[in-house]
């Protein structure tokens, strides 16, 4: 398999991770995005049945590489593993560039020390070693803050260092926050907030740019859909304007008539936030009656 043929087949490839923290989420975006997928999820490869596309099931870590040497043209990976890959390798992997945010996968890269030792903030890490899979990244930050530190690259069971005295100090992805506290280690300094996206290679061939367009086009609109709720309520005519302003993220409501009522009318908002339950209280505080706000499954302008 070269990627040229590969290539030439017409159909896009995107890579991503085949298991761990992204995975599911992942397949789950692609088949919002109406990509139904002939199952093969233990293969390499898996293809679309309903959509010129490929999709390339790897570890993560190695995304970056399916894709600057244009075996894929996507992929969706982690923001820490885009940045540290940039940062080790800017030469090779420089041309790589984020598209969408995806809202999935939040995750923060943070150091973090054992809960006995003394931390009266960053400079505390000078001349400490830190253990990490995230060489790029930390020194990056350590060079910031002017701390000179010694950095210890693991591949992984970082946080087990300290207890092994590998090292006096992690660098690691926090989700939770359970592998710290189960290892007796306290996060000190957030370095990177992260969360899973869509990256590209920025050369894109001209016939798969088409078909990429018009994939991450269905991606973008189930991520407004995600994020928008279809409100329904009744209002007074006079207190319409008031309860306009309140409906979170809608640019112009429908207002129709309701049958046998001069002083109420019905209105309908797109809401492009999340709608709370405070939200909901403002409007029957302000006269509205019977809110309804539901899901919105697709939306396309
Ligand atoms: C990360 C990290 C920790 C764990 C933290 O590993 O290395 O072990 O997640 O999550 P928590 O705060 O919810 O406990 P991950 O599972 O992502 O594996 P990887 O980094 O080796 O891919
Ligand atoms: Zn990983």
């Amino acid at each position: 398999m070269t990627p040229k043929s590969r290539r030439d087949d017409g159909r896009l490839k995107i890579a991503i991770q085949k298991s761990g923290r992204l995975s599911e989420k992942s397949f789950a975006l692609l088949e919002k995005a109406g990509i139904s997928l002939l199952k093969s999820k233990d293969q390499l490869l898996c293809r679309a049945r309903n959509f010129p596309l490929d999709i390339f099931l790897v570890r993560d870590d190695d995304i970056p590489a399916f894709l600057v040497n244009d075996v894929c043209q996507l992929g969706i990976l982690g923001q820490n593993t885009m940045l540290e890959t940039k940062l080790l390798d800017p030469q090779t992997f420089g041309g790589l560039e984020q598209v969408i945010e995806l809202g999935f996968g939040r995750c923060r890269l943070s150091i973090a020390t054992p809960n006995d030792m003394s931390y009266d903030g960053v400079e505390s890490l000078a001349g400490k070693t830190i253990a990490t899979s995230y060489r790029g990244l930390l020194a990056d930050y350590l060079a910031r803050q002017g701390v000179a530190a010694d950095i210890v690259t693991m591949e992984g069971a970082v946080e087990v260092a300290p207890r092994t005295h590998l090292a006096d100090a992690i660098c690691d992805l926090v989700s939770t926050g359970n592998t710290l506290i189960s290892n007796g280690l306290t996060e000190q300094e957030c370095i990177l907030e992260s969360q899973a996206s869509v990256i590209q290679n920025n050369g894109m061939q001209d016939d798969l740019r088409a078909l990429s367009e018009k994939l991450l086009a269905r991606i973008t609109a189930v991520l407004r859909a995600e994020n928008s709720r279809y409100i329904m309520l009744n209002s007074p005519v006079d207190s319409l304007d008031e309860i306009k302003a309140i409906l979170p993220g809608s640019q112009s409501p429908t207002v129709m008539p309701l049958q046998g009522r001069d002083d109420m009318v019905a209105v309908h908002a797109v809401c492009e936030e999340e709608v709370f339950w405070q939200t909901m209280e403002d409007l029957k505080a302000r006269g509205a009656t019977s809110i309804l706000v539901v899901p919105i499954e697709k939306m396309l302008d």
